[in-house]
């Protein structure tokens, strides 16, 4: 296995992600923690983690030295290598021009394991940079073995002890060769096997779950999505009858949903669901709210309320289940403890446990949606579900600017069956990450027949992402969004003008609200 010691970096959780596609079998623990892991897992391999801190304050964290006397190959990246050179008996400063962010191109000096099979001498990579110290000295024994503009040693290794150390951070997909490089370590220089899989996954987290909740009672709330779904099933593999599923139905749920989360418990997997009809409350409660923070507020507050009446009904559950993924992790919390900017209150994360005095039980929470995915199918859950665009907490609420009535419900949820209906049919489904329709608070006139319309807009949104963190436009083929639109305006009553959102992420949000 793999220990990857985390300082603090919003994307530490893509280095786990880049060892477990290599096939290898990893644990991120933080600094602090470092050492009892190291104990308990005896790895083949450590890699120290980015990180906010500067490595030339004293005060900042360190790597535990007996990690780097331990024998063990360790890749150090930006924040990880600039500490593995201070600490090694090289030096740090600050850069003079500032530091490197975005972009840049290393150059290849020499041939090193890392690079087996990859890179060669005299050869420019694109990498990507995001530092404002840098190695100005490395320690002895260590060789540059790649450069960079902003970094002399963007890349540097001592071979003889299997520690190496790169500037740029090869976690994240705009170092087009990093989880190439991440593999290298993992599989050539610590030689580990690479046969590690989501079955091994599956058996380590069921083992956790079990260790953790003991003889106790577990409580899941279903929000009626693949996240959900996926922690539940888990867990009940785990635990049981131990484990009881609470689906609060808030009205809000795409074409068809809430039936097929209902037979897919109560039906196919037999686990034992408590379905919670409260349309008529969101919707009442809803009813004049127009601000989107507000809605997500209300949204949020109300199912905790309903949940938690209905899990004082079950009674003596000491813990609480969450399908919580890595992204909702960082989008809602900020890793240094300092400030970070609410862009959208999740209604998923946090607030519960604390109020219900819960244990949280989130066995989904370092993976990311397609690990998910392929952990549901792993499940047996069926593809149609498990393949199911992401789909946000407070449902069609927040796809309908303006107030949300049943009216308007009704006819988002209409166009967008038609809207995913066409993909389906085109077989673009499975190549788009998000696809929804959005009915907008703006009338405008049109003609049907021989009369005058004067009816809502409806905005069609799709895009293609890795994690939902960032997001890309979808480009339909030419002739779908005009064959869609026609569809949507003949079919559905009170849509009357079609439109198509090009807007990424960022700027732009996936959801309008
Ligand atoms: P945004 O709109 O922030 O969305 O770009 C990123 C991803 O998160 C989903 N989303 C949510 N998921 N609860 C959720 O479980 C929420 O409150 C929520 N808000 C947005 C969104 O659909 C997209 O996949």
């Amino acid at each position: 296995s793999i220990l990857i010691v985390d300082f603090g970096s919003q994307v530490t959780q893509l280095i786990a992600r880049r060892v477990r596609e290599a096939g290898v079998y990893s644990e991120v623990a933080p600094f602090q923690s470092a050492e009892e892991a190291f104990d308990r897992m005896r790895p083949a391999g450590i890699i120290l983690s980015g990180g906010p801190a500067s490595v030339t304050l004293e005060t900042s964290p360190r790597a535990p030295q007996r990690l780097l006397e331990a024998g063990v190959p360790v890749l150090g990246i930006c924040y990880g290598q600039q500490l593995m050179s201070a600490q090694l008996g090289g030096n740090v400063v600050i850069s003079g021009d500032g530091g490197e962010f975005g972009k840049a191109f290393v150059e290849v000096k020499q041939s090193c394991a890392l690079f087996e099979g990859l890179w060669q001498p005299g050869e420019r990579h694109q990498v990507w940079m995001s530092h404002g110290d840098k190695v100005d000295a490395i320690p002895p024994g260590f060789e540059p073995v790649a450069t960079s503009e902003g970094a002399p040693f963007a890349v540097v290794a001592d071979e003889s002890r299997r520690f190496y150390g790169v500037q740029f951070h090869p976690e994240v997909v705009h170092t087009p060769d990093g989880g190439k490089l991440i593999a290298n370590f993992a599989r050539h220089v610590c030689g580990l096997a690479g046969d590690w899989t989501m079955a091994e996954f599956r058996g380590a987290k069921i083992q956790e779950i079990r260790e953790q909740v003991g003889k106790g009672r577990v409580i899941c709330g279903l929000s009626g999505g693949v996240d959900s779904a996926v922690a539940a099933v888990l867990i009940h593999e785990a635990i049981g009858e131990q484990l009881t599923c609470v689906f609060v139905d808030h009205g809000l749920m795409r074409s068809g949903e809430a039936e097929q989360v209902v037979s897919l418990f109560r039906g196919h997997y037999n686990i034992p669901l408590v379905h919670v009809d409260v349309a008529d409350l969101f919707l009442g409660g809803l009813a004049g709210v127009t601000d989107p923070e507000a809605k997500r507020k209300f949204i949020g507050k109300t199912f905790i309320e309903v949940f938690e009446a209905e899990a004082s009904k079950v009674g003596g559950a000491e813990f609480l289940a969450q399908g919580t993924l890595y992204p909702d992790v960082i989008e809602s919390v900020s890793f240094t403890g300092g400030p970070s900017v609410t862009i959208k209150s999740h209604h998923n994360v946090g607030g519960l446990p604390e109020r219900m005095n819960m244990k949280l039980v989130e066995p989904l929470r370092e993976l990311f949606k397609d690990e998910v995915r392929e952990l549901g199918r792993e499940l047996g859950l069926p593809n149609a579900f498990v393949g199911r665009h992401p789909f946000p907490g407070p449902g069609l609420a927040i796809r309908i600017p303006g107030e949300v009535t049943q009216e308007r419900c009704d006819i988002l949820r209409k166009a967008d069956a038609i809207y995913l209906e066409e993909i389906k049919n085109a077989g673009l489904y499975d190549s788009i990450w998000q696809a929804f329709a959005v009915l907008l608070p703006v009338r405008t006139v049109g003609v049907m027949g021989d009369g005058r319309t004067y009816d809502s807009v409806l905005a069609l949104r799709a895009v293609t992402s890795v994690d939902g963190m960032t997001a890309e436009v979808f480009d339909f083929p030419g002739d779908f969004l005009p064959r869609v639109a026609t569809r949507i305006v003949n079919e559905v009553r009170g849509v009357n003008r079609v439109v198509y959102d090009y807007t990424s992420k960022p700027p732009g949000t996936i959801e309008w609200e």
